[in-house]
């Protein structure tokens, strides 16, 4: 995606002692950044408050991401918001996110007009609160025609039944005649994927320090840099990313093969 340098410089004005955007090469900025919102609830635990607190603090952290993302000129942003696993969680938080998921996306719309941000969802929305699902399908209504970043929300997405979809998909096909046997392959299993279209992540970041994929993206992130950082996903900033990025570009990609010199 193009970048405009002035706007970035802009919105990095201030920059904090430890790092500033010529700690990055802009040319080198990944295309798809992943990120696993992580601890929310160990945010507002530590200030003594609910935490449903933690996850309205975490919307602000994630409409900065988008912006930051845009700025940097991803391609796409792809974003853990909840997971098939989440379901376990008490009634009432589940339904305070289901909730905040549908208010913040009428709010945000405006963002994404500004932005030319195109929305897609990443997992099996249609099992979702009904007017959940009626804001998120206006959203993919809206943003279609969105030539910009594509934003991906995964909402009830687990990696495992994604994949097993995707099979089952695939079985069909052959049962059908419409595929043969011989054409089950990585492009054809990808295809059926819910990032299909998409390139897969070159960076994935957790926040809140956990060293695991909690059932996220199992297939894409086959080749994908970690960065794990302790800081909480309300704490995160634009300042936060950058540091991502700058870790990301110090790594040498070799995806199975040797350094080139
Ligand atoms: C991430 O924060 C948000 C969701 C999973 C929806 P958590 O709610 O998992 O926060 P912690 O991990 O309990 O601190
Ligand atoms: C992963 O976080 C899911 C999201 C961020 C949406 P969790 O907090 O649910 O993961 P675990 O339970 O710590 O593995
Ligand atoms: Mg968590």
């Amino acid at each position: 995606m193009r970048l405009d340098t002035k706007k970035l410089r802009a919105y990095y004005a201030d920059a904090p002692q430890d790092i500033s955007l010529d700690d990055v090469d802009l040319e080198a900025i990944p295309s798809h950044v992943s990120i696993i919102m992580d601890g929310n609830g160990r945010w507002a635990t530590a200030r003594g408050l609910d935490r449903s607190r933690g996850h309205v603090a975490g919307v602000d952290s994630l409409r900065e991401a988008v912006t930051t993302s845009v700025r940097l000129g991803l391609d796409v942003l792809s974003v853990y918001a909840f997971s098939t696993e989440n379901w376990r969680r008490p009634q009432r938080e589940v339904d305070l996110l289901m909730h905040l998921f549908a208010t913040t996306l009428v709010k945000e719309l405006p963002l994404f007009h500004q932005e030319n941000v195109r929305l897609r969802f990443l997992g099996d929305i249609d099992v979702l609160p009904e007017r959940t699902r009626t804001v998120f399908q206006r959203g993919l209504d809206e943003t279609a025609d969105h030539t910009g970043m594509t934003f991906a929300l995964a909402v009830n997405y687990g990696a495992r039944s994604e994949i097993a979809r995707a099979a089952r998909e695939l079985a069909r096909s052959v049962a059908s005649g419409e595929l043969s046997v011989d054409d089950v392959n990585e492009d054809a299993l990808s295809a059926r994927l819910y990032t299909a279209g998409l390139p897969d992540p070159d960076l994935l970041i957790r926040t809140s320090g956990e060293m695991r994929l909690s059932n996220y993206l199992l297939w894409q992130l086959a080749y994908t840099e970690f960065y794990v950082t302790p800081v909480l996903w309300p704490d995160f900033s634009r300042w936060d990313f950058l540091r991502a990025v700058a870790s990301y570009q110090g790594r040498s990609r070799r995806f199975g093969g040797v350094m080139s010199s």
